[in-house]
């Protein structure tokens, strides 16, 4: 009895605190600390993005060491990872947006953003094109950002490999809008196939959700819909769903490939109870605003053609180079082989040019095309980066003190102790090693509050999948990269800092709502 009163003194307590911790949380966020502007002679430090790669820079850059220019079409960072759950509202969009001007109101530093695109990297000049492609116009939609150093982050585009009739018909899932649209399309389907004397054939068409590609993006979009089915739609109008499909459409033999053969294996025979269909070894060829055309690989290896009818189309093939992207390469010869995007040396340099640096997807620098490559590039490019001021100050200060050394000969053991340790803390700096990768490991959520994972485990991979991997997939996300600032008054700081920022409040919040309620099935 005693234990138990102390349990829940101590679980009172908690509570207690993690409240205060939150509202001071957020009062530290509204009330940042006043910022001060650069020296207008230090250099002009131009990221272009406000992805993983240039936010993770971003929020370790010691602004005070350059004139810091962002520039993106995007005022936000999105959290990529839980975008699927947008697509059926169990996650509102606004919950993993993080607005990128609060993100550097918050750095010690002022810095400019400017949204817009940046159109050309003329690299000769160094200075960037930019234009503002948003709906309202000033007098200026067009101008040149000058540069003395450059990182580029604007990840990648949307890969249809020319495949006719994918752009017009489908829907991709990388941006928010796209997983608005979705979700409005989702609902739409749903809504007509439930119209009064619908034709029958028709009710089968707009019930049967495809998805091309079966990387991570299309399995975990499948994994979502069916729940948003399963847990709602069926519910709500019960009438039609037996009628509703889900089929996921890959090149491969295997859907998700990276992952171990264990974990593909879960994933397909937990598709099958999901009663998502799984069509491998077919290739998408032709789309239609009805149809899906495929070319399918039978076990004879004879190919036959299908034609596939569908209400919403999801394609999830992949990433292309963006224009921007192709246009710097084509600039400099030694990008020439170079097809996947900028070829980077070890540390993150763009090969064949000077002060261009890039990161994540855009940067060909052998790991796979993720946010865990791209924050790690960012965090090292801003080590690297913060380096290169102090190592500029110290030697500034060096050549002072040298040059003292003629004027001031009485001083010279003091002037000569003093070089020799700023000499020395220059070595430790300079000695930036290049960048290493390190694997965390992999994490897909596959539907049914089951999840794979191949983390990475003391020099080895442990695969694990089901419910409990879920509650694990869930509980890193929700610690995982949003900032805030937060209480200082702790001493576990960090561990406050992780668990409360305001991101991971309204995702948390996002879940139990659609657990308690219901996803909202309205349509906008
Ligand atoms: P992005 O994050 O795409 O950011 C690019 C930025 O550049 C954006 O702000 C964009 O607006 C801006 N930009 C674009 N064009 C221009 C221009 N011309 N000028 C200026 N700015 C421009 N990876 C994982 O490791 N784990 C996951 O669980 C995971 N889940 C994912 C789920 C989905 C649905 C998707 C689509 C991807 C997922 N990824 C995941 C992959 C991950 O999101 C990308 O690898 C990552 O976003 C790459 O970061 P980046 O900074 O290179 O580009
Ligand atoms: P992907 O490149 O991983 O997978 C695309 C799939 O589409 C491939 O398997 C390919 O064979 C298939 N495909 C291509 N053309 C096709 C066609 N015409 N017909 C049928 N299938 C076709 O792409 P995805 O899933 O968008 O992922 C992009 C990157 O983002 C990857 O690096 C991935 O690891 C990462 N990511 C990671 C996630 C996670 O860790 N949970 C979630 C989502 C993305």
């Amino acid at each position: 009895r005693t234990t138990f009163k102390w349990l829940w003194r101590a679980s009172y307590l908690s509570f207690i605190v993690g409240v205060g911790a939150i509202i001071y949380d957020g009062y530290l966020d509204r009330n940042p600390d006043d910022q001060f502007t650069p020296d207008p002679t230090k250099k002009t430090l131009v990221i272009l993005g406000t992805g993983w790669g240039s936010v993770s820079l971003l929020k370790k850059l010691d602004t005070a060491n350059y004139n810091v220019v962002v520039i993106s079409p995007r005022n936000y960072f999105l959290f990529t990872p839980l975008l699927p759950s947008c697509t059926t509202g169990n996650i509102e969009h606004r919950s993993i947006m993080e607005p990128v001007r609060q993100i550097l109101r918050h750095k010690k530093a002022a810095v400019k953003f400017y949204e817009a695109e940046a159109t050309k990297i003329d690299y000769e000049r160094k200075v960037v094109k930019i234009s503002d492609n948003s709906d309202i116009k000033g007098t200026i939609n067009e101008t040149e950002v000058p540069y003395d150093m450059l990182v580029v982050g604007v990840g990648a585009e949307n890969a249809t490999f020319g495949i006719p009739g994918v752009r017009e018909h489908s829907c991709f899932l990388k941006e928010i809008r796209d997983a608005q649209a979705i979700r409005t399309k989702i609902m739409d389907c749903v809504e007509t196939a439930a119209f009064k004397d619908q034709d029958s054939s028709e009710i089968d068409r707009l019930l049967h959700m495809v998805v091309v590609g079966g990387g991570p993006t299309g399995v975990e979009f499948a994994g979502e819909l069916r729940d948003f089915f399963d847990e709602d739609i069926k519910k709500l109008i019960p009438e039609i769903s037996p009628r509703f499909k889900v089929t996921l459409i890959e090149a491969l033999p295997t859907v998700l490939p990276m992952f171990s053969k264990q974990l593909i294996d879960y994933t397909e025979s937990t598709f099958k109870e999901e009663h998502i269909e799984i069509k491998t070894k077919t290739m998408v060829k032709k789309v239609t605003d009805k149809t899906v055309e495929a070319v399918v690989t039978n076990p004879d290896g004879s190919k036959s053609t299908i034609t596939i009818p569908y209400g919403l189309l999801v394609w999830a093939t992949g990433n292309a180079v963006r224009p921007l992207i192709k246009d710097l390469m084509s600039q400099i010869p030694a990008q020439k082989d170079s097809r996947r995007g900028l070829a980077v040396n070890e540390y993150l340099v763009v090969q064949g040019a000077r002060d261009i640096w890039a990161v994540g997807d855009c940067a060909v620098a052998g790991y796979a095309p993720t946010a865990q490559v791209a924050a790690q590039e960012g965090n090292f490019l801003a080590r690297l980066f913060n380096n290169m001021a102090k190592t500029e100050a110290l030697e500034t200060r060096i050549n002072e003190l040298s040059s003292n050394l003629n004027l001031k000969p009485g001083n010279v053991t003091e002037i000569t102790g003093e070089i020799e340790g700023l000499e020395k803390q220059l070595r430790h700096i300079k000695d930036i090693k290049p960048f290493n990768y390190s694997h965390q490991g992999s994490l897909a959520y596959i539907g049914s509050e089951k999840a794979v994972a191949d983390i990475a485990w003391l020099n080895g991979n442990v695969a694990s999948g089901g419910k409990l991997t879920y509650l694990f997939w869930r509980s890193a996300y929700l610690s995982m990269c949003f900032s805030s600032k937060s209480t200082r008054l702790f001493i576990t700081y960090d561990y406050i800092n992780k668990l409360l920022a305001r991101n991971r409040v309204l995702v948390a919040l996002d879940w139990v709502k659609a657990k308690l309620y219901g996803r909202d099935v309205s349509r906008e």
